[in-house]
């Protein structure tokens, strides 16, 4: 699993988000790539026998064990009484910590190869999420918008990032890319108005999109981005002229069917191989645009349960100890040079003399603030006065702690080992036991800080379980219309994924199978049904 508080990809992934939001918002790569691909029509699969299945997942390409437990469940013949997909759709997020060439290959790509290796194969489609477009869909549109190169031995058809699949009965599968947060494009909207005049008037819609909207938006009332002046509204208003009855998507770790008095379904299924996020916070179970939540995986108690694990940080994410390290030795540091013999009497008058430095000394007055600030903007909330009193209260923790660490540093070498304070082997030594001990410490401190966030405020969903790295409770959907027209959505999940595997023989060809006897089988945990 990645590991999101290793400084190098906290870096890197920080990097890529400012550029990726800085030029890719202005600097459309979906205009380019469709203006200079080959026109794209629907793809048509309405002519096909018998039950048609499809299989739909969303956020894969993490650790193998989570990714290749659900593609090799995916690429069984027969599950739960579910056939596998004569097409299968990724919903976005398709590689993590940030899409490369590499990293699709290695997290994507071997192991949908290795499940599909000896089965029959499915067409793939797929639209980008938020991290396929952290190179600006360079990586993404070479993955999948190139029909003459495949995906893992599998044949794919689109050379846009979005496309129409005309399913059996006049049900329609429409992928819609959002960019990051952006409006549709010109050119996406004409291809759905093309699509649209090729439908009659009992075609019924599907939408397949990258992030729930329906929950952001509850979660996060303040942000503009999220409103439902939304994109999918104008392409049930203008474009398509009905409403859609079924929506898909991905982006959050976790399943939740979200259903209105017209039993139109929102469906997040984005467990397709990232790190779990909670079900339980923030509180999405009745939404105020009258949907209301009908199923949840895991179950909200399950979710609240895991949360403790972030008392366990340090441990989780070893790595994260590096900025802490960093931050309370530098803390000490600047302190420690305004202050003489005589301020160390005790922790008191340290305490003020510290406080009176920070004041003084405009070095030390300036980190400070940039600390404080670094805080303020990590805090999750979009209500201004919050952010600023839970940044600013997390980080005067974490300055004391690093007031008490330098102050056990002190003490460590001048009253146990017994150097003279202010030689040279004191203050190094000093210096040094500040930042082993400060990096555990601040990591805790962290852990503490999510817990009671998402506990008690609902607040850092994604960075209190991006920090668990829970590479279990994973899920994807298996879709199938029958030949009365009738559309069953199927959520399969599996509790805990194989962590260990052995070469195997499937049919003739090389492969990879579990060999854990702790793992579950998939099971069934939803089922709806959409008459037509
Ligand atoms: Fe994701």
């Amino acid at each position: 699993m990645v590991g999101w508080y290793d400084p190098r990809v906290l870096a890197h992934s920080a990097y890529k988000l400012v550029i990726a939001n800085i030029f890719g918002r202005h600097s459309d790569t979906r205009l380019i790539e469709a203006l200079a691909s080959q026109p794209q029509n629907e793809f048509d699969y309405s002519a096909a026998q018998g039950d048609f299945w499809l299989d739909y997942a969303a956020d894969i390409g993490d650790g193998w064990n989570s990714t290749y437990a659900v593609a090799d469940a995916i690429a069984r013949p027969e599950l739960e009484g579910t056939e596998a997909g004569r097409v299968l759709v990724f919903g976005g997020d398709e590689v993590y910590p940030y899409p490369t060439r590499g990293e699709y290959d290695v997290r994507t790509e071997t192991p949908y190869r290795m499940a599909f290796a000896g089965r029959a194969h499915p067409d793939v489609f797929a639209i980008p999420g938020n991290h396929d477009w952290y190179d600006s869909l360079v990586a993404f549109s070479r993955t999948f918008c190139r029909p003459e190169r495949g995906f893992a031995g599998c044949a794919t058809r689109q050379t846009r990032s979005y496309f129409a699949l005309k399913l059996p009965a006049n049900w329609w599968l429409l992928a819609i890319d959002l960019q990051l947060g952006a409006d549709l494009d010109e050119p996406q909207v004409q291809y759905f108005q093309k699509v649209a005049s090729r439908m009659d008037d009992a075609a019924r819609l599907i939408f397949c999109v990258p992030e729930p909207r329906w929950i952001l938006e509850d979660a996060y009332p303040s942000h503009s981005s999220y409103e439902e002046l939304s994109s999918t509204r104008f392409l049930e208003e203008k474009v398509f002229k009905r409403k859609a009855r079924v929506f898909l998507t991905g982006d959050l770790h976790f399943y939740k069917r979200h259903e209105n008095s017209e039993g139109i379904q929102k469906i997040t299924s984005g467990g397709g191989g990232a790190f779990l996020h909670p079900t339980h916070a923030p509180a999405t179970r009745n939404l105020s645009n009258g949907f209301v939540q009908r199923a949840a995986y895991p179950d909200e108690q399950t979710s609240r349960r895991l949360s403790w694990r972030n008392f366990l940080f340090p441990a989780i994410n070893p790595k994260s100890g590096w900025l802490y390290a960093f931050l309370y030795a530098m803390s000490a540091w600047l302190a420690s040079a305004s202050l003489e013999a005589a301020d160390l009497i005790d922790a008191q008058t340290a305490l003020a003399a510290t406080l009176n430095a920070a004041i003084r000394d405009p070095l030390n007055g300036m980190w400070l603030v940039g600390v404080i600030g670094g805080f303020i903007f990590f805090t999750d909330t979009h209500v201004r006065s919050w952010r600023i009193l839970g940044g600013a209260c997390h980080a005067l923790l974490h300055l004391a702690a690093a007031f008490a660490v330098g102050w056990f540093a002190l003490w460590v070498t001048v009253k146990v080992f017994d150097l003279h304070y202010g030689s040279v082997a004191q203050l190094l030594l000093s210096g040094l036991v500040t930042f082993v001990v400060g990096g555990p410490v601040g990591a805790f401190i962290l852990g503490v800080y999510l817990f009671v966030s998402i506990r008690i405020f609902g607040r850092h969903s994604n960075e209190a379980f991006s920090s668990l790295r829970i590479q279990d409770f994973k899920q994807w959907l298996r879709l199938r219309i029958d030949a009365a027209g009738v559309l069953t959505i199927h959520a399969i999940a599996i509790d805990r994924v194989p962590r260990r595997w052995r070469a195997a023989q499937r049919n003739g060809k090389p492969t990879i199978e579990a060999h854990d006897a702790r793992a579950t089988a998939p099971r069934l945990i939803d089922r709806v049904e959409i008459r037509p």
